[in-house]
């Protein structure tokens, strides 16, 4: 691959067309969520091979709580296993896990074990993996602000990074990249806060199918980026 000249730090996916892949191939929207996880593993692979600092993947929405019974307890059941499965895998390739999101709704058996992943994965220092589960970019602003003003700090103690803090994905450095999968254009509500000038690559694959080419691709159009941040550069 052609070296790149400058590579995203941090690349948060929308992890979109579990569903769609699997009615394409007969199978059930299960099925289909099952093979987006397994597909979780081998893209922390590439991002490791390719260096990536920071990866973060939008597994659960808080608008998913509107999905049917039996899917939501199906990924909640994915969540649990992959804790209990594969934190060690993820210690012994020294990354740092991380959930980001609204802990409060998880069930206690999932928010022990999150807690008890990311104290076994603290100091592990190639990569930081977010999984953002039970996550809404508005939900997270306004759970920020009500926790400011229960705090009542001076108001001129407020820019943007005193604001932060106060947010889930507050400790993560801003986005550059955010790749979404399965043809969809839109930000659905994800890191609203921290993808403020982001690059967008979007694709027509659908997240199972999301493998290594597809990730070089990413990149090196993301190569091809001038990122001004709303300045001039000519
Ligand atoms: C979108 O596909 C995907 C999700 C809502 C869930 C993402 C979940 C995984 C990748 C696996 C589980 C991972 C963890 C960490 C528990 P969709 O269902 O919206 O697909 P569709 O748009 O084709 O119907």
């Amino acid at each position: 691959m052609t070296p790149l000249k400058d590579k995203p730090n941090h690349i948060a996916i929308i992890m979109d067309g579990n569903g769609r892949w699997a009615i394409e191939k007969g199978l059930s929207r299960k099925e289909g969520h099952y093979a987006g996880l397994k597909n979780i593993y081998s893209v922390v692979n590439h991002a490791l091979t390719f260096g990536i600092k920071n990866l973060s993947l939008f597994a659960f929405s808080n608008e998913n709580w509107q999905r049917n019974n039996s899917e939501i307890k199906y990924l909640l059941s994915l969540m649990d296993q992959a804790l209990d499965e594969d934190i060690q895998r993820f210690k012994n390739q020294n990354i740092r896990v991380r959930h980001i999101g609204r802990p409060d709704r998880l069930s206690k058996n999932i928010q022990e074990k999150i807690q008890k992943a990311e104290n076994f994965t603290k100091d592990n220092t190639k990569m930081n993996l977010n999984i953002v589960f039970d996550f809404g970019g508005r939900e997270e602003i306004l759970d920020a602000v009500k926790k400011i003003i229960k705090e009542k700090p001076d108001i001129d103690e407020i820019n943007q990074e005193f604001f932060e803090e106060y947010l889930y994905s507050g400790q993560l450095p801003n986005v550059d990249l955010i790749i979404r999968t399965s043809g969809e254009m839109r930000l659905s509500n994800f890191f609203l806060w921290k993808s403020h000038y982001a690059e967008f690559y979007c694709t027509e694959v659908k997240w199972p199918d999301f493998n290594e080419t597809e990730m070089k691709k990413a990149l090196l159009d993301y190569n091809e980026r001038h990122r001004r941040y709303g300045k001039t550069t000519h």
